[in-house]
């Protein structure tokens, strides 16, 4: 079978890791052609992993790149546009989260992706991809805990990335829909339910300034699912000790704690500071091989014919509950979340 021919939009923090991967680690793919309006970054790649098609206009790329997938890694606010053209020119799509910055952009994405059914649409919420939330999912669905029916969900960004966060923080959409949008879809797909009422709070201690963009430097939540279960999110920017992603899933006979101590590896230091574990650092460290996994998950739904098992609809549901999160927050008041 010939390799999947895909283009890249997007070569930030994030589109670099997949073009990388699509280059060096996914032998069923070959990466075609890559977009970015920065220069630097079409350079980046055609000098180190041989780019040859590169566009700095993604319309003209989807109209003339030789190509029959595209990867969005842009930024946000474009996702909703670029996913149309790409759909609506006969592409398959992977498409980074999230789906859209607004329910409206979500809404209409779900129309686009079901106007074209024999396309695979794909949208990036790689945890479920991560060794261990998988090998958990395979203990949930084997009754290894018994009944789930509490999800609770550490998500905090390291502090030395602060610089970044208050840069990014006017046009972000906010901590819940920005950040912890991953923790929401994890606590769905455990609980396999949606919420119906959350309330939350934020609030900016070491870092005041993110009170000045109407955004929380840390969040608490808590939310009621529609079949009983209930959630919890604690989701913030100042984790002094690395990046911290821990999540527990509590059940009727037991529970499963993924990285209560969020390790780099398994090595163990013991030196004048005691016994020492490092912390791992960032999100493209701790998720690598989820990052990897999702992308060679889309690339063999393509050619195999198959629909992944994340749908467009998950990314709608995500954003309603992540903005009914924030309003909870702002409002200072419970919230029945609207679908
Ligand atoms: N799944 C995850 O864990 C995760 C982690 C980080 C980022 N993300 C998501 O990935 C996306 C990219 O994030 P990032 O941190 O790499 O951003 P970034 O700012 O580093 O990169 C953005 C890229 O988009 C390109 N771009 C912007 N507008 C464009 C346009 N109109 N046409 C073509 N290219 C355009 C820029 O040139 C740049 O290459 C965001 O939507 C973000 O939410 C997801």
């Amino acid at each position: 079978m010939e390799p999947l021919k895909i283009g890249i939009a997007g070569l930030g923090r994030l589109g670099k890791i997949h073009a990388e991967n699509l280059v060096k680690r996914i032998p069923n793919a070959t990466l075609t052609a890559a977009c970015s309006i920065l220069q630097h970054e079409l350079d980046f790649v055609s000098k180190h992993l041989g780019i040859k098609q590169l566009y700095t206009d993604y319309d003209e790329m989807i109209r003339s790149a030789d190509m029959d997938a595209v990867a969005i890694i842009t930024t946000s606010g474009m996702h909703c546009a670029h996913l149309t053209t790409a759909l609506e020119a006969g592409k398959h799509v992977f498409c980074e989260k999230p789906l859209g910055v607004t329910i409206e952009e979500c809404k209409h994405a779900e129309k686009v992706v079901e106007a074209h059914p024999n396309q695979v649409f794909f949208l990036g919420f790689m945890r479920r991809f991560d060794a261990s939330y998988q090998y958990a999912m395979e203990k949930v669905k084997s009754g290894a805990i018994g009944q789930p029916y509490l999800v609770k969900a550490v998500g905090i960004d390291p502090l030395k990335y602060i610089e970044g966060a208050l840069k990014f923080a006017p046009t972000s959409g906010g901590i819940y829909i920005d950040m912890a949008i991953h923790d929401i879809d994890l606590m769905r797909w455990f609980l396999n339910d949606d919420p119906d009422t959350v309330y939350a709070l934020g609030s900016s201690y070491g870092y005041p300034e993110f009170a000045s963009f109407g955004d929380a430097e840390t969040g608490c939540a808590l939310y009621h699912f529609k079949n009983g279960g209930m959630g919890t999110i604690h989701t913030g920017r100042t984790a002094a000790h690395g990046y911290h992603i821990e999540t527990e899933i509590v059940g009727t006979k037991g529970s499963i704690r993924i990285s209560p101590v969020p390790q780099k590896n398994l090595a163990v230091f013991y030196n004048e500071h005691g016994v020492v574990t490092e912390c791992v650092g960032s999100f493209p460290e701790r998720f690598e091989a989820a990052y990897l996994k999702e992308m060679q998950v889309f690339v063999d739904c393509v050619l195999q014919a198959t629909k992944p098992e994340i749908s467009v609809y998950d990314g709608t549901r995500c954003t309603q509950i992540a903005f009914a999160t924030t309003q909870s927050y702002k409002e200072g008041k419970l919230v029945n979340i609207q679908y």
